[in-house]
């Protein structure tokens, strides 16, 4: 089958970020793909070490639990990224995660190439463009399609469950995981 995965890096259970995803797994498993929503919860991703290791291992170096994830990625057709937003950008833990998984692409025949995604932000009150615009760079360097939906990908909320209040947001966000999914099943 046909899957999705979608990367959480809010270190709250259940927090904002990971309803979000819930919402956005939930229509892609209505269009008929798989769709796992992978934690950072209990996690402590590093950062790139730019040893190139990753070149004659075709992995990283690191084991943090960044290669499960990376093989999680090889076997789905999508890649879908949700980041709480922290002073306007995404949290660290992420960009950190995204670096070292670009890199081991890069050394590894590319295997993001031509995998449907894009991110998603959550936050408060502000800052979310910025960090999808962050986000983004990664899809876009390492030959990703990125679609689009009725506006950006950015949802709000403060404590958990807020953004259930945010009914344009999760619309939104619906409308992108109907977009990933119909994508998919178009040129895989
Ligand atoms: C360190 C830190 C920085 C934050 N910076 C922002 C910010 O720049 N803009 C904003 O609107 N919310 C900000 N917030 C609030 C979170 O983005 C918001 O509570 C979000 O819903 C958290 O998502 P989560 O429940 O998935 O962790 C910040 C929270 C923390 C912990």
């Amino acid at each position: 089958m046909k899957k999705v995965l979608l990367l959480c890096a809010s270190p709250r259970p259940k927090g904002n970020t990971y309803q979000v995803l819930e919402e956005c797994a939930n229509t892609i498993e209505n269009e008929g793909l798989e769709a796992e929503i992978i934690s950072f919860v209990g996690k402590n991703i590093k950062s790139c070490l730019h040893c190139k290791k990753c070149e004659e291992l075709n992995e990283c170096i690191i084991n943090d639990g960044i290669n499960d994830i990376i093989t999680k990625i090889k076997q789905s057709e999508g890649f879908i990224v949700g980041s709480p937003v922290y002073f306007g950008t995404a949290r660290g833990d992420i960009m950190s995660a995204l670096q070292r998984i670009g890199m081991v692409s890069f050394f590894n025949q590319n295997f993001l190439s031509w995998k449907v995604g894009g991110p998603i932000a959550v936050a408060r009150r502000g800052g979310h463009t910025s960090t999808i615009q962050e986000m983004l760079m990664f899809f876009l360097y390492n030959d990703m399609i990125v679609p689009g939906s009725n506006s950006w990908n950015m949802v709000f909320g403060w404590a958990p469950g807020e953004v259930q209040d945010d009914k344009e947001g999760m619309e939104v966000i619906r409308k992108f995981g109907f977009n990933v999914a119909t994508l998919i099943n178009k040129i895989k």
